[in-house]
């Protein structure tokens, strides 16, 4: 049974994951160890009265936790520091989860005596808004681990979807590199600009995918004309093996996107940007809920 809590890392996903179950009534402990963020991150508890513990004692923070979830920095040498620091403080049978985005289970849960009971829960920014969470365990992993996990994110109402075999990106961010691949060769030749692609995106395919995944899509426009779309188009399609050169060169400017006010936009109040993303995926959820209740009968 999973009542106490603990998240690792209080930065963009951390934090959010925390507030997720905090709002839901679990126990949960936010261990931070910078202290700037820290002091930051306990006026937003305070500012917002959230029942939530934050410190910077990280043997404190899981000694009573059922499930712990990392959000550390995506570097492995980050990682093993931490879960070598867990194997000496976490209960014998605490769950580890890590919300890791690029690195397979198999590679974390190296030499990790909590392997059996070492998960992957790959969740989506911003966290306490974006219903997937992606499960990934291994054949060892202990009978029952997987299925509390799920029924605890159930119970936080998101909609978690259990890999059959561990991969590194999982589902999601698999598809959407195969989506930026192609966006980028048509942004780097010239086809179209970044607004033109964001466009045929937001107003095309993505108001189609908030309601139907791929298949459905397939399913419904005629699988005789799939195979002719997949047959004619693939060959057409950008097959690169390397990160694309037009994020190359403005990562090299210092044009990281939002964060530094300049991506392949330009962001005069970044705070505002997320905070609009923020209220309207709020507004969407809201939306998507009703369609659910209609076709649940409620
Ligand atoms: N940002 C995303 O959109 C996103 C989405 C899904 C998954 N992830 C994954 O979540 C994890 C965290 O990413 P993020 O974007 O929140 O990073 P982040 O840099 O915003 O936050 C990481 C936090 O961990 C803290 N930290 C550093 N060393 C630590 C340590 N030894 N122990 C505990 N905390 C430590 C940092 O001070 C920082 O507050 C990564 O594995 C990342 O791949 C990120």
């Amino acid at each position: 049974m999973i009542e106490r809590i603990a998240v690792l890392g209080a930065g963009t996903m951390g934090f959010n994951i925390a507030r997720l179950f905090a709002e839901r009534g679990y126990a949960v402990s936010l261990y931070e160890p910078e202290g700037e963020a820290l002091d930051r991150i306990a006026r937003m508890i305070r500012a917002e009265n959230m029942k939530l513990d934050v410190g910077g004692d990280l043997e404190k923070a899981v000694a009573a936790s059922d499930l712990i979830v990392e959000c550390v920095p995506e570097q492995l040498n980050i990682k093993r520091e931490v879960y070598a620091r867990l194997a000496l403080a976490i209960k014998p049978d605490a769950l580890v989860a890590s919300n890791t985005s690029t690195f397979g289970l198999q590679t974390l849960a190296r030499d990790v005596p909590f392997a059996d009971r070492f998960v992957i829960a790959h969740f989506f920014n911003p966290a306490h808004l974006i219903p997937l969470v992606e499960v990934v365990g291994l054949p060892d992993t202990q009978p029952g681990r997987i299925e509390a996990l799920v029924a605890l994110l159930r119970s936080c109402g998101k909609t978690p979807v259990v890999l059959n075999r561990d991969i590194p990106g999982f589902i999601a961010n698999r598809l959407q590199a195969a989506l930026m691949r192609e966006a980028c060769h048509l942004l780097e030749s010239g086809v179209a600009d970044a607004a033109q692609i964001d466009t045929a995106v937001r107003d095309g395919l993505g108001i189609r995918w908030a309601f139907k995944g791929p298949f459905e899509i397939a399913d419904l426009g005629g699988l005789d004309i799939w195979s002719k779309v997949t047959g004619h188009l693939f060959p057409e399609l950008d097959d690169r093996t390397e990160a694309p050169e037009s994020l190359l060169d403005k990562t090299g400017r210092g044009e990281l996107g939002v964060k530094t006010g300049k991506g392949y936009y330009d962001y005069a109040d970044p705070a505002k940007t997320i905070e609009e993303m923020t209220e309207r995926l709020q507004r969407f959820n809201a939306f998507k809920q009703i369609g659910k209740d209609d076709r649940n009968g409620h």
